[in-house]
């Protein structure tokens, strides 16, 4: 949540600023600023879009060769020109931009008032910049010093990064819990919340480290802890593409995103399987194999659509390799005390590798001695760092705030850890492996048939894009595709959806059921296929419209249903991969139909970094 660029060098600042800034609008775009340093610190902000601020500044004066800007999740404070970033200190010589959220900010600014500063803003940020000026007076010290003790102060997450009208040709930044990373250019850096700002610079990046302190003089990146001991910067050689973060052709992200499929599910299968040979591999568990044999269980953590994918993994690890799971919602299992011991494994998804809770998850798992497996997209991300192992999906940037190509990248990995783990357990027989990697090999192919369902499915968007209501229904491994699609509408087209068991609907959800309920069935052939049927029954019997997604070639249901989206048949458990596909599209086109911001719903981020 939020976005933050900087710049120091030798072109001009505010046009990588803003360009930045746009490549991060998917972390939050409620109001958006700029501060730019030369002999005067200038700040320009407004509430909206980057393209509010760009419009806004577009006659001023913005010559820097230094500066920093932002693009605002409301937190603290409502979207508005003052809550806007960057924010001064009471003397205007000291500007900050931050992701992130200060918990005792109330009690410092009470201290920080009864000292004579002044607030304008509702923000804790502007709390932020205070302490740093009180503590810079109060000490008679540096900028950085003063940066320094005003971490050891505040209590939450931050990635600050800090501009003085009195320290000419520096910039200074610190991260504790955000993201935050360092691009090196020749004789130029640039600071951002990712890699996209800088990718077309430079691709030598330094991830920068919870409690590390970054100062940037005269062409120098300085890195210290907040102990004010130096540390040595790791640069590492960024691989991400500029093609891959921008939308070629496609009118939205998301669009593109979904179609990208075919292609992101193979990466993710590439070099782990190898059909020919007969092999499955995964680096991430290789030095973890026996503590995955020998588990007495899997604990799942994650948040949105992650954790649907996580539901996904507990069937198939359930199926394929027999050790108990259990898929907590990282926000909850974090406030529980739940019951974690050394023999437990947890498995953390994440797209970003940025969502707080799934952190905070990780951090008291580990705390508990359980072994931790990642699967993140972002590589470097801060969840990929705080694990003991882990496999990259390698969907590729994920833009589109609704999670598509990520989740059956997820999906994709963790079918092949529930493959390997049931091979090194002996839970599965090499025929029924060797049967499901064929199968495996196929899913691209099979999602891009699905995606040929495009227009049929736009068609079916245009009948139902005034529904106010939906209920997604799916058995076995398609009930998280069912939450999932729900999950899809309800975000990006602001229709209210619920995801259910086909069979739990009856005990309750079944009253909503008339004529105007819009009702998705998952109902590909499976081993709940027949019940499923009944379940289409009890729908049609109380006069709801039936939007049955069937396996090619189904005779029985379409006469039953007012819509039939047929997809290619495949293996039960590989079916979320290819069910999910009509839903993304299904949601996309409600949404535009609708006139919906689809890459930037209302209200979201792309990255959750707060709790
Ligand atoms: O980056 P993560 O996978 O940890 O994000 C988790 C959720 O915030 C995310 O999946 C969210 O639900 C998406 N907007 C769903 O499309």
């Amino acid at each position: 949540m939020c976005g933050i660029v900087a710049y120091i060098g030798h072109r001009e600042a505010c046009p990588i600023i803003i360009k930045g800034l746009h490549r991060l609008e998917y972390r939050g775009y409620d109001s958006a600023g700029v501060a730019l340093l030369t002999d005067e610190l200038t700040v320009y902000k407004k509430k909206g879009k980057v393209s509010e601020l760009e419009g806004f500044i577009a006659a001023k004066d913005t010559k820097a060769n230094i500066g920093m800007g932002h693009t605002r999740w409301a937190t603290h404070g409502e979207p508005n020109d003052e809550n806007a970033h960057p924010h001064f200190s009471t003397s205007e010589r000291i500007a900050i931009i931050h992701n992130g959220i200060i918990e005792n900010y109330a009690a410092l600014k009470t201290h920080l008032q009864q000292q004579g500063h002044v607030f304008h803003s509702d923000t804790d940020t502007e709390v932020f910049v205070n302490l740093i000026e009180e503590i810079k007076k109060q000490n008679d010290c540096s900028l950085e010093e003063a940066v320094r003790l005003a971490l050891h102060e505040v209590v939450g997450a931050y990635a600050i990064v800090v501009l003085s009208q009195d320290a000419p040709n520096q910039l200074i930044a610190a991260r504790k819990g955000s993201p935050m990373v360092i691009g090196i250019g020749e004789g130029e850096f640039f600071i951002a919340s990712d890699a996209t700002p800088i990718i077309e610079y430079t691709n030598e990046v330094v991830y920068v480290n919870d409690y590390e302190i970054v100062v940037i003089r005269d062409g120098q990146l300085n890195i210290r802890s907040r102990e004010d001991v130096n540390q040595t910067p790791y640069i590492q050689k960024l691989e991400m593409e500029l093609d891959s973060i921008e939308k070629g052709g496609y009118e939205h992200f998301m669009l593109k995103e979904i179609f990208e499929q075919p292609r992101s599910i193979m990466d993710s299968m590439r070099g782990r399987l190898e059909l020919e040979a007969g092999h499955l591999n995964m680096g991430g568990i290789r030095a973890y194999e026996q503590k995955f044999v020998n588990a007495q269980r899997i604990i799942i953590v994650a948040c949105g659509t992650s954790w649907h994918a996580g539901l996904v993994a507990e069937y198939l690890i359930e199926d394929l390799a027999r050790i108990p799971v259990e898929v907590e919602y990282a926000s909850e299992f974090r406030y529980r005390n739940p019951i974690i011991t050394e023999r437990d494994i947890v498995i953390a998804i994440s797209q970003s590798g940025e969502t707080a809770d799934t952190l905070a998850a990780i951090e008291l798992a580990k705390s508990k001695g359980a072994t931790i497996f990642g699967v993140c997209n972002v590589v470097g991300s801060s969840i990929a760092r705080a694990t003991d192992a882990g496999a990259y999906t390698h969907a590729g940037p994920e833009i589109g705030v609704a999670s598509t190509k990520a989740f059956t990248a997820q999906v994709t990995v963790l079918t092949l850890l529930a493959m390997i783990m049931g091979q090194k357990r002996g839970t599965i027989t090499d025929t029924k492996l060797r049967e499901l990697m064929v199968e495996l090999d196929t899913i691209p192919t099979k999602v891009e048939k699905a995606l040929l369902l495009d227009a049929q499915i736009r068609e079916i968007a245009v009948e139902f894009k005034d529904a106010t209501n939906f209920l997604y229904l799916g058995r076995g491994y398609n009930f998280p595709v069912a939450l999932e699609g729900a999950l899809k509408l309800k975000e990006i087209s602001y229709i209210h959806a619920e995801g259910y068991p086909a069979a739990e609907m009856k005990h309750g959800p079944i009253a909503l059921i008339d004529e105007n309920m819009p009702i998705v069935v998952i109902a590909t052939r499976d081993s709940s296929y027949e019940k499923v049927v009944s379940n289409i029954q009890e729908v049609k019997a109380r006069k709801g419209r039936i939007i049955a997604i069937v396996s090619e070639g189904d005779t029985v249901i379409p006469p039953m249903a007012e819509f039939v989206i047929e997809v290619p048949h495949t293996s039960e458990i590989l079916m979320p991969l290819v069910s999910v596909v009509p839903l993304q599209l299904l949601s996309y086109h409600i949404a535009v139909l609708r006139g919906c911001n689809v890459d930037q719903p209302r209200n979201l981020a792309k990255s959750v970094t707060v709790e």
